[in-house]
């Protein structure tokens, strides 16, 4: 269990590729999944992935990891910036947390630059888009050994 990973993503990423492409570029979800999964092979990590547009199901997936994963790797998308029940969920579960925007959101406004998640993560990384989540999985790959 300790090398299982699971990457969870929020509301709208399903529309990666056509989603407001000036901002978070043409690739898609699939994509980023191909490439954790890719990545996470070379690290020995074996990789869940997730997206759902709903609160309530988020909460459960991160529920869902204590036990069966030894990290995760959230982009909780708009939640980030409004959800106290994904913080909540984060610190009951304890499982270690690496938040990741594909954006900078410190460069965009105002309303993004507050997390409910940074407080309670290992680690925070935005601004690079797909290759945030190679990062974090890097990052999760020293935490977990
Ligand atoms: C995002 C940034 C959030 O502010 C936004 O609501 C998203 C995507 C990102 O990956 O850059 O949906 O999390």
């Amino acid at each position: 269990m300790g090398k299982s990973v699971i990457i969870i993503n929020g509301p709208n990423l399903n529309l990666l590729g056509t989603r407001e492409p000036e901002i978070y570029g043409a690739v898609t979800l699939k994509d980023i999944e191909a490439l954790t999964r890719a990545h996470g092979e070379t690290l020995g990590l074996e990789i869940d992935f997730f997206q759902s547009n709903k609160e309530g199901e988020l909460v459960d997936a991160i529920q869902g990891a204590a036990g069966n994963h030894g990290g995760i790797i959230l982009n909780a998308a708009a939640y980030t910036h409004t959800s106290v029940a994904l913080q909540d969920a984060i610190k009951a579960t304890g499982v270690p947390t690496i938040e990741v925007h594909l954006s900078n959101v410190f460069s965009r406004e105002e309303f993004r630059h507050h997390s409910y998640i940074s407080p309670v993560a290992a680690g925070v990384i935005c601004g690079f888009g797909a290759k945030g989540y190679v990062l974090a999985l890097d990052a999760l790959a020293d935490i977990i050994d």
